[in-house]
């Protein structure tokens, strides 16, 4: 940037350069881009790892879920590889993902804020200055007004919602960065694994530490290689 300023004909589209151009742009010093690309690193590697072992623990407690997944993916995946565009089309395996982030969000709770100063809602609420707002995540995905059936993991219930409410872009996968990473990370092990827990059919419990709600840390899962029909 030093050489070709702000702008030149092969600069990078990525995550790094934008964090960059906007250092440069604050005045900042160049230590930030540092301190900036370690926060994301937080943000972004627990939430995903925590996210997909979840999934994974569902995999290997129920391998029956493992035959339509697969056969979506490979179905996919040999008409348009292993593209962002096959991502988007795996709608069995966005809802199981999908249902696994409901079953076990990354904490209890969401979008934490402290009001900084005093408000009311248009509901009338009054939020005095200082409060500390959170929304119930876990409540909400437990609640059977918002879903049939709310204890019972149900894999593909998001495949039917989405059937009923083709328009409806909430129900479009593969919007999000996170999605499409866990959903590449999961059909590769579909695919290429068949996996299972030792004691058959019994998902390990969650532990609640505080907030957060993690699969259980010492959980042993048994992989097996499979011959895949893509190799
Ligand atoms: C399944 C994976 C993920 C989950 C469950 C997750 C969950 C969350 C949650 C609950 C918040 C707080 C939202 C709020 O209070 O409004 C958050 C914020 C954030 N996440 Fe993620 N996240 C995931 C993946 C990622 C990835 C892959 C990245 C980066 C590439 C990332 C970067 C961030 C950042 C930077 C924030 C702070 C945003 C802000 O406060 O302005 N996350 N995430």
């Amino acid at each position: 940037m030093k050489k070709f300023g702000d702008d030149w004909s092969d600069k990078p589209n990525d995550m790094l350069q934008w964090i960059i151009d906007e250092v440069a742009a604050r005045n900042e010093p160049m230590e930030e881009v540092v301190r900036v690309v370690l926060l994301i690193n937080f943000a972004a590697i627990h939430t995903s790892s925590s996210s997909f072992t979840h999934a994974l623990y569902h995999l290997a407690a129920n391998p029956e879920f493992i035959t339509p997944l697969r056969e979506e993916i490979e179905a996919i995946v040999m008409v348009d590889g292993w593209t962002k565009i096959a991502m988007g089309k795996m709608w069995k395996l966005d809802s199981f993902m999908r249902e696994s982030q409901r079953y076990n969000g990354i904490n209890s709770i969401s979008v934490m804020r402290k009001a900084l100063k005093s408000f009311t809602l248009s509901d009338g609420t009054y939020i005095p200055k200082n409060t500390i707002l959170v929304t119930p995540a876990l409540a909400t995905h437990f609640d059977n007004e918002n879903y049939m059936d709310p204890t019972v993991f149900d894999p593909f219930r998001h495949v039917r919602e989405k059937e009923q409410d083709l328009s409806a872009s909430k129900h479009h996968p593969g919007r999000f960065f996170a999605a499409n990473e866990l959903k590449a990370m999961m059909a590769h092990v579909i695919v290429n694994y068949d996996v299972k827990f030792e004691k058959e059919g019994i998902r390990p419990e969650n532990v609640y530490t505080g907030l957060t709600i993690q699969p259980d840390p010492d959980a042993k899962i048994l992989f097996r290689k499979r011959e895949s029909s893509l190799n």
